[in-house]
């Protein structure tokens, strides 16, 4: 099974941007570790990232069309794009798997990042674990698809 591991604006800054938050590896290292991951999982992962809001929804309706479960960290996007969520809609209404993930705990920070308009169309939420949640999630997908 295919899985795109989508990432939305500033996640190209991963590394430089807020270490304290964020960490220290980039989205280089995401990719490595994404393809590392999803071989001991079975999966074939491709790990993407855009400042664009217009490319994100492209690569959901890439995967509609593919056939391919999503793993997306929508970042900034999560808490106002209803451009977004309507892609994000029709992976999960064509019966595939969509994890929303996040490297910090959006609950624990400001208030505008308490609301995600992604997550009542996604399968499931995976937050707050670093690098470790987009692990969590494609590890989830395997199982699920398993099941
Ligand atoms: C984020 C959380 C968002 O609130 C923020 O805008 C991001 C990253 C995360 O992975 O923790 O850019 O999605």
């Amino acid at each position: 099974p295919r899985v795109l591991v989508l990432n939305g604006p500033n996640l190209g800054r991963l590394g430089v941007r807020e270490p304290e938050i964020y960490g220290h590896a980039s989205m280089a290292d995401l990719e490595i570790a994404g393809a590392k991951w999803g071989a001991e999982l079975g999966l074939e992962v491709e790990v993407r990232q855009t400042d664009g809001e217009s490319e994100i929804v492209g690569w959901l309706h890439e995967a509609v069309d593919a056939g391919a479960h999503v793993v997306l960290n929508p970042a900034a996007f999560t808490h106002y794009s209803y451009a977004l969520r309507d892609a994000a809609a029709q992976v999960t209404t064509a019966d595939l798997l969509l994890v929303e993930v996040h490297l910090s705990n959006p609950a624990t920070r400001e208030s505008f990042r308490h609301y995600s308009v992604v997550a009542g169309v996604a399968t499931g939420t995976v937050a707050g674990f670093g690098f470790d949640s987009y692990r969590l999630a494609l590890s989830a997908i395997a199982r699920k698809l398993e099941a």
